[in-house]
């Protein structure tokens, strides 16, 4: 990255919203479902939580705000009628902002010409999280993810004082993406509420081993490794412990 394009980036993000301005203390906790990567198990998870939510009692909205690679309809499987299938709810049923291309939202918007305003897309998330007792929101790919060209994920979870949920794969390579995206968090003054490692399809040596690694050097005691499940209710089943560390 050019010097000048870091100094741009720190210019547009000086005056990022403060949270505590915009959010009423009594509003809905947003949880962000932090990727450490796309096709890492996000909406997976989103999805589980979802109905592991539900059935601890609790009112659940599960929000998509960008999706790319989206076609002219909505399709069931795209993610945000995924995780709104979830829940059952009524709004939204499918991402708040549907782009063509499956390439970083960012790239895809200006292809498309459309104009992403996160403090719009804040304000929306407030407003259909309201009378739920939670509100996931997946995030697009991973966390520095752009959604503009000077705004990302970060200033989305600022906005709406959220927290993240980091969900990462149990594979070669996740205590590094999972290190970097809690530092940044941490950086940010986001709360790590918990990571959750998803199985991966094919196993390898490292498999089993990379929960006990992120817990001794990120030292957070939050996390679980969850199996390779394709049942909905094995899969609210597997992160019901997640679902506690929500409602504490
Ligand atoms: N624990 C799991 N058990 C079964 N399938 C999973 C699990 N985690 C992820 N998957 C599957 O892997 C694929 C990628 O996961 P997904 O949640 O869509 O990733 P992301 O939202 O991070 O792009 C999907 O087909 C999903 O159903
Ligand atoms: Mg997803």
């Amino acid at each position: 990255m050019s010097t000048e394009k870091k100094r741009t980036r720190t210019k547009a993000r000086a005056p990022r919203a403060k949270a505590a301005e915009l959010a009423p203390a009594s509003s809905t906790p947003v949880t962000f479902i932090v990727g450490t990567d796309t096709n890492i198990g996000k909406t997976w998870v989103t999805a589980a939580l979802s109905r592991a939510l539900m059935a601890a009692g609790q009112r659940v909205v599960a929000i998509k705000p960008v999706e790319t690679g989206c076609g002219p309809t909505v399709s069931p499987d795209e993610d945000g009628a995924v995780i709104a299938a979830a829940t059952g709810q009524s709004a939204p049923k499918a991402a708040l902002i549907r782009l063509r291309r499956p390439v970083a939202a960012a790239w895809a918007a200006e292809e498309e010409h459309v104009t992403i305003e996160v403090a719009a897309l804040a304000e929306q998330i407030r407003s259909l999280s309201k009378g739920a007792d939670q509100a996931l929101v997946e995030l697009a790919g991973g966390l520095l993810s752009p959604l503009t060209w000077h705004e990302d994920t970060l200033d989305l979870a600022h906005q709406l004082d959220g927290r993240a949920l980091v969900v990462t794969s149990d594979r070669l390579g996740s205590i590094n993406h999972t290190l970097l995206t809690i530092k940044v968090l941490r950086a940010e003054r986001i709360p790590v509420v918990g990571v959750v490692l998803s199985a991966p399809e094919v196993p390898d040596e490292s498999t089993g081993s990379n929960a006990e690694a992120i817990h001794r050097l990120a030292g957070i005691d939050a996390i679980i490794t969850v199996p390779r499940v394709a049942e909905r209710d094995k899969a609210s089943e597997a992160v019901k412990e997640v679902a506690g560390w929500l409602m504490d």
